[in-house]
């Protein structure tokens, strides 16, 4: 896992790529100027996050503007229709609210909209930060009953694989042991001793 693109395992020269939960924009804008040949969505429910990044990419080039980037204000609940089949690889960094729920329960209906945009083979990464003391009422309000690397290989596999996908690799990384990923959260959360990584990726079925 490394969602910093540079170094990705993933990584092909072309293709459309989806940053689910985008926030701030950061990962599509940087990995856009780092793969030109590529071109990288960003989607959040929050328009006010994509408002800044959404102008500057609309810049002339030598400004910071590119063309391969893009970024749409929509929930995953409600994607809209003309995404459909588009994406060879969706990320999801450090998600929170449904956009969690929905990946950390196995949401049927959460994870068969994020099918929907897949291309066939697509390949879905899910990044996960958890501190589990700081994160216990809002993981109990979201009913996530677990987000330990069994319960993603034995139950969220069988949920996923329901939907569409076939869970390939899980992971997690210790407080302080962040590997380098491109996205402002990662950055604002990197430095607290007690969050640690979990992560998975899946394959489109
Ligand atoms: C903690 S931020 C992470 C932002 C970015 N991925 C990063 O790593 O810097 C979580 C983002 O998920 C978005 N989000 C939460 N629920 C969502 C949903 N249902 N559909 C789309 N985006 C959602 C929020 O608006 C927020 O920008």
């Amino acid at each position: 896992m490394n969602s910093n693109s540079s170094s990705h395992p993933i990584e092909e020269e072309k293709g459309i790529i989806v940053d689910l939960g985008t926030g701030d924009g950061r990962f599509v804008y940087q990995s856009a100027r780092k793969n030109p040949h590529r071109f990288y969505l960003g989607i959040d429910a929050s328009a006010n996050l994509l408002e800044k990044v959404s102008e500057k990419i609309h810049r002339k080039p030598a400004k910071g503007g590119l063309k391969n980037a893009l970024f749409i204000q929509a929930a995953v609940e409600d994607l809209p229709v003309e995404l459909a089949g588009v994406a060879d690889e969706v990320h999801i960094h450090f998600p929170w609210g449904s956009l969690l729920k929905g990946v950390a329960t196995g949401d049927e209906t959460i994870l068969k909209n994020i099918h929907r945009i897949c291309a066939p083979d697509a390949v879905l990464e899910v990044i996960i930060g958890v501190d589990q003391e700081r994160d216990s009422t809002e993981l109990e309000r979201l009913g996530i009953s677990s987000l330990s690397k069994e319960f993603i290989a034995s139950d969220l596999e069988q949920r996923y694989l329901e939907c569409g996908f076939q869970i390939s690799a899980v992971g997690s990384f210790a407080p302080g042991n962040w590997p380098d990923l491109c996205t402002s959260w990662a950055q604002r959360l990197r430095n607290n001793d007690k969050r640690s990584i979990i992560y998975f990726t899946a394959r489109r079925t």
